[in-house]
């Protein structure tokens, strides 16, 4: 495994898995077979609604606590909950994560951070990030931060590569986790010729060339599967580098267009929804 160090001296793995849109069931099964093939990084998030089967996937995989790097995210209903991330901590089954993101501007957003410092300095959280909050949102919320995020979580993959937002993270030493690293699956991105010339000659399939440039970027990649070869192959991506001049092939390839694209209105609905989370 490879790792990066962030502003604060914690080491994180570049490269783990992530759940979105998994159910409990293959959240856990994917989870376990990940960190028994050697993956030491785990996404998961309050919305997911499968932070209990995460917990147990990585209880199942033998790993110890201090093998793994937990992440999760606080969801906007539980922005002015004190017991968040109690309840967060207690459905995951663990004593601290090792980083909490708040997962969207929307709602009381300060005071959700506000829980992520205050949970940083008790030790429930080694590190904290801000998912989704590019543009005016991060402007407003380097006005505000006493303890400035390690990391964001965002859209990135090579048809959207998040230029002027790596420009203030570069200022803080924020680091950027790609959320969408295969465009969600999307196959004209996994078709590009590119990726099956580059595969060829590396021995890869497009998907791990993919995955290898978010990591030479500097970008950490939690690729979602529930497909045991594809994780296998997730991870599998180390033992190669990309040129200086096929990196500039791939820049091309930016569209400057992302997948998902949130309004407003949904900001607003997204802090009137409750996740209804798992009991047991
Ligand atoms: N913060 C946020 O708001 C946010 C939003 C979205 C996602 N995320 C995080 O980012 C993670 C990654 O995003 P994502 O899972 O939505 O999208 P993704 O990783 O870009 O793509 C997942 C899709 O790619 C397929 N896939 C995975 N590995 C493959 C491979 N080696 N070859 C071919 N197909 C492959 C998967 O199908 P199979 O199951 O068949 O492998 C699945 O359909 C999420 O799981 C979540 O942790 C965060």
């Amino acid at each position: 495994m490879e790792y990066i160090t962030l502003n604060n001296g914690i080491n994180c793995p570049v490269v783990g898995i992530g759940t979105f849109m998994l159910s409990p069931a293959d959240a856990e099964n994917s989870v376990r077979e990940a960190l028994k093939m050697g993956c030491s990084l785990v996404d998961t998030a309050n919305a997911y609604v499968n932070e209990r089967a995460v917990g147990r996937g990585i209880r199942e995989s033998g790993l110890s606590r201090g093998q793994v790097f937990l992440s999760t995210k606080l969801w906007p209903s539980e922005y002015e909950n004190p017991n968040a991330v109690d309840e967060t901590l207690e459905r995951l089954g663990v004593d601290y994560v090792d980083l909490l993101y708040i997962h969207q501007p929307a709602g009381n957003w300060l005071a959700g951070y506000r829980q992520l410092e205050k949970a940083y300095r008790e030790g429930k959280a080694k590190s904290i990030g801000i998912s989704n909050f590019e543009g005016k949102y991060i402007a407003e919320l380097e006005s505000k931060w006493e303890i400035a995020p390690q990391f964001i979580q965002v859209e990135a993959h090579p048809y959207f590569t998040q230029t002027g937002l790596r420009r203030t993270l570069d200022q803080y030493g924020i680091r950027l986790m790609s959320w969408y690293p295969l465009g969600h699956g999307d196959k004209s991105l996994m078709s590009e010729p590119l990726f099956a010339e580059l595969g060829r000659k590396y021995g890869k399939s497009p998907a791990q060339v993919i995955l290898r440039w978010h990591t030479q970027m500097g970008f950490v990649v939690i690729p979602g599967s529930r497909n045991v070869d594809h994780i296998r192959d997730n991870l599998d991506i180390l033992d190669f580098t990309l040129t200086g001049e096929e990196m500039a092939r791939i820049a091309a390839l930016d569209k400057g267009e992302r997948y998902y694209h949130r309004t407003d209105e949904q900001l607003v609905q997204f802090a009137l929804w409750k996740p209804e989370f798992e009991k047991r």
